[in-house]
Parts: structure tokens; C-alpha cells; sequence
């Protein structure tokens, strides 16, 4: 049993169990060199020989309690044949949604399509690296990916203005997205994820009315299958503000914060095991200063199930020795 497995098992573990969200990524120049020879990101993630080493990258510099595959919440869309793009400096960049061909999609051909993925999976089980440790597959929330597929690209500056105009269409697509999450998720769990996390990046959109069409129904339905599987889940809805009301409705295995959440609040109102809350910028000042912040966030949580993680993920300008005194730190708390 890994000090993880304990946390979601909801016991409070003396030492604090710790992984990063996107700990596989471009604040390590490892990771730069392998993405500067592959343009393509889609065919990177698509890459399992390369995929498998990126995943492995951060658990040969940091003592981390878990690998977190190196893939995107958009290799949805992209299996669905809903065309992907990420441009440099703007970000993805989605194609028209052809709700149709989607209803008209074998299962089948949507496996094939993300099946490095799950050798990915696969070959970091296998990997001495991962020995003792958890390794994390994840998916976007359907929420989430409703808002890149329809928007088409990041709604950092809002949704496009007619987003919610046709309801039914919305719905129609919210269901597909659904029913195509529960593969993905059932072949990662199939080739080894042991953990799965739910990312719904754009929670933090939604109106209070809408919450329980867009996510709390959806969601829970995600978080009951993985249950019915004997995996735990962990929930990110970053920015719904609702923490506690989304817990109690949804019910996963771990509730992971963002930033701008009090700790001490979610410690009062939340009983399931919690991850993360720590401002991914504090990682950009000094370590003086990170010090103080993460005793912050182990103190508050000292008897709580808690894994530590950041409020979102790490930024890329992140210094990696600053990381590695992060991993130091929490493990000789
Ligand atoms: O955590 C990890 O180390 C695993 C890898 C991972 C990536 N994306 C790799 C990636 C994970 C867990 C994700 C999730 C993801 N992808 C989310 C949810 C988490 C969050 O950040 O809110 C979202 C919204 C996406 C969609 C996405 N993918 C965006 C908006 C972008 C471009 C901007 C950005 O934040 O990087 C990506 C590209 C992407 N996904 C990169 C990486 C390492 C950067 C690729 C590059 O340009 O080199």
C-alpha cells in the first residue's frame, strides 16, 4: 500500500504523500528538448516511446509519490475526429464539431485511435521507476470538454456569446462526451492507471443555476463508474467556489483545490480526503517564502487524509531546482 492508496483510503498519514500537476511538462528542459524536435503535440501524446519517457522525466529528478501520464483532456475530442491544434503562444485550437459523425462513431475506431494512450499506460506500469508509486490517468470533465469543443478554443476571455443559445444541441453533445469518457477511462483502467483525476479546468464558468446540468450530473456519473471499477477518483472543479456542495453532491474519493480557496475554510466544511490548494506562483519567488507557504498548507491540513499538490499546475518559467526543494521539503516535513 503506498502512502497515496492510504490519503484516499481517508487516513491521515503522518507524512504527506506529493505530486504536481503537470510535474511532466515545460518548466523541465528535458521536456523542451524532446518537444523541440516534435512540433506536433497531438503526435507527441500520440508517441508512446516518448510519451512514456516524458512521464517518467520528473521521477528521475524529484522523490514524487506519483506518475501522472503524459497526455491532453483534448485526445477526447481528438478520438471523436473533432480536429485538435495547439498553437504556440494562443494555445488549442479546436474544428468544427460534427455532432453527427460523433453519433455515428464506432467504439472501436475511437479505441484504436487513442490506443498509444493506453500502452503508454502500459509501459510506465512496467517501468522499475513506478515501482511503489501510484500512476494517475485522467480525463477532462464533461463540462470541460463541452467548452473546447464548442467554443473551439480556451474561453480565457469568456465563452463565445451564442455558446448557450441552442440547449438541446448542448445536451446532446454533453451526453456523447459522456458515454466516449467512460471508455477512455474504462482502457485506461484496463492497461494500469491506478488513480483516475477528473480535471474540469472551466467549473469556475458556470452560473450557480447551471451547475447541476453541466457538471454535478455528469460528474457524478463519471465518479460512480470509477467507483463501480474499485478505483478512486479525485475531483478538480477549479474555481467553482461551491467546494463543500460539490462534495457532498458528487461524492468522489478526493477533492483537489485550487488557490483561491481557503484551506482553513475547506478543512472545516470538507470530510473526504483533500490534494493540492498551494499557489503555483509561490514556486516562482523565493524559497524562504515557499517554505512558509507549504508549512502552511501541511500545518492546516496535519489531520486531515491530504496529498500535496499545487492550485493548479506548475508554470513553466518554474525553476526546477525550486521544485526539487518543494518534493524535499514536504517529504522531511
Ligand atoms: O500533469 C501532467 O504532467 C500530465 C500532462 C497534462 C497535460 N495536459 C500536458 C500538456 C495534463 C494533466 C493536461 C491536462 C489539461 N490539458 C488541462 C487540465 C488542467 C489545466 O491545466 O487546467 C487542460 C485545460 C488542457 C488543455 C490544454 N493542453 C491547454 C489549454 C494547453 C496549452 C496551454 C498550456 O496550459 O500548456 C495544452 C497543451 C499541453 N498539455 C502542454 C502540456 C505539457 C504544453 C504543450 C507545449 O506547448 O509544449
Amino acid at each position: 500500500m503506498t502512502l497515496i492508496d492510504e490519503v484516499l483510503m481517508n487516513n491521515i498519514t503522518s507524512n504527506k504523500p506529493i505530486w504536481i500537476m503537470r510535474q511532466a511538462g515545460r518548466y523541465l528542459p528535458e521536456f523542451r528538448e524532446i518537444r523541440s524536435r516534435n512540433p506536433n503535440f497531438i503526435e507527441l501524446c500520440l508517441n508512446e516511446k516518448l510519451s512514456s519517457e516524458i512521464t517518467l522525466q520528473p521521477l528521475r529528478r524529484f522523490n514524487l509519490d506519483a506518475a501522472i501520464i503524459f497526455s491532453d483532456i483534448l485526445m477526447l475530442p481528438y478520438g471523436l475526429n473533432q480536429k485538435v491544434e495547439f498553437k504556440k503562444n494562443i494555445g488549442p485550437i479546436l474544428g468544427n464539431l460534427n455532432l453527427d459523425n460523433i453519433l455515428n462513431l464506432k467504439e472501436i475506431d475511437f479505441v484504436e485511435k487513442l490506443k498509444p494512450v493506453y500502452k503508454l499506460i502500459k509501459l510506465i506500469r512496467n517501468n522499475d521507476l513506478t515501482k511503489n508509486k501510484n500512476t494517475i490517468g485522467f480525463v477532462g470533465a464533461p463540462w470541460t470538454l463541452l467548452v473546447y469543443m464548442i467554443n473551439q478554443e480556451s474561453p480565457k476571455l469568456g465563452l463565445k456569446n451564442d455558446f448557450f443559445k441552442d440547449k438541446i444541441f448542448l445536451n446532446e453533445t454533453l451526453k456523447v462526451i459522456e458515454k466516449y469518457l467512460i471508455i477512455h477511462i474504462k482502457n485506461q483502467v484496463e492497461s494500469g492507471a491506478q488513480i483516475i483525476q477528473i480535471f474540469d479546468s472551466w467549473a469556475g464558468l458556470l452560473e450557480e443555476k447551471d451547475l447541476s446540468n453541466y457538471i454535478y450530473e455528469p460528474t457524478t456519473n463519471l465518479v460512480k463508474y470509477i467507483k463501480s471499477l474499485n478505483i478512486p477518483v479525485i475531483c478538480f472543479p477549479k474555481g467553482i467556489k461551491k467546494y463543500k456542495e460539490f462534495c457532498e453532491i458528487v461524492n468522489p474519493s478526493a477533492i483537489c483545490i485550487d488557490y483561491e480557496v481557503d484551506p482553513k475554510q475547506i478543512m472545516k466544511d470538507i470530510k473526504i480526503p483533500v490534494q493540492g490548494g498551494m499557489d503555483p506562483k509561490i514556486l516562482l519567488t523565493d524559497r524562504e517564502n515557499l517554505k512558509k507557504e507549504v508549512k502552511k498548507y501541511l500545518d492546516i491540513f496535519r489531520n486531515h487524509p491530504y496529498i500535496f499538490n499545487l492550485g493548479h499546475g506548475i508554470l513553466p518559467s518554474t525553476d526546477p531546482k525550486m521544485m526539487d526543494y518543494l518534493v524535499k521539503m514536504v517529504k522531511d516535513y
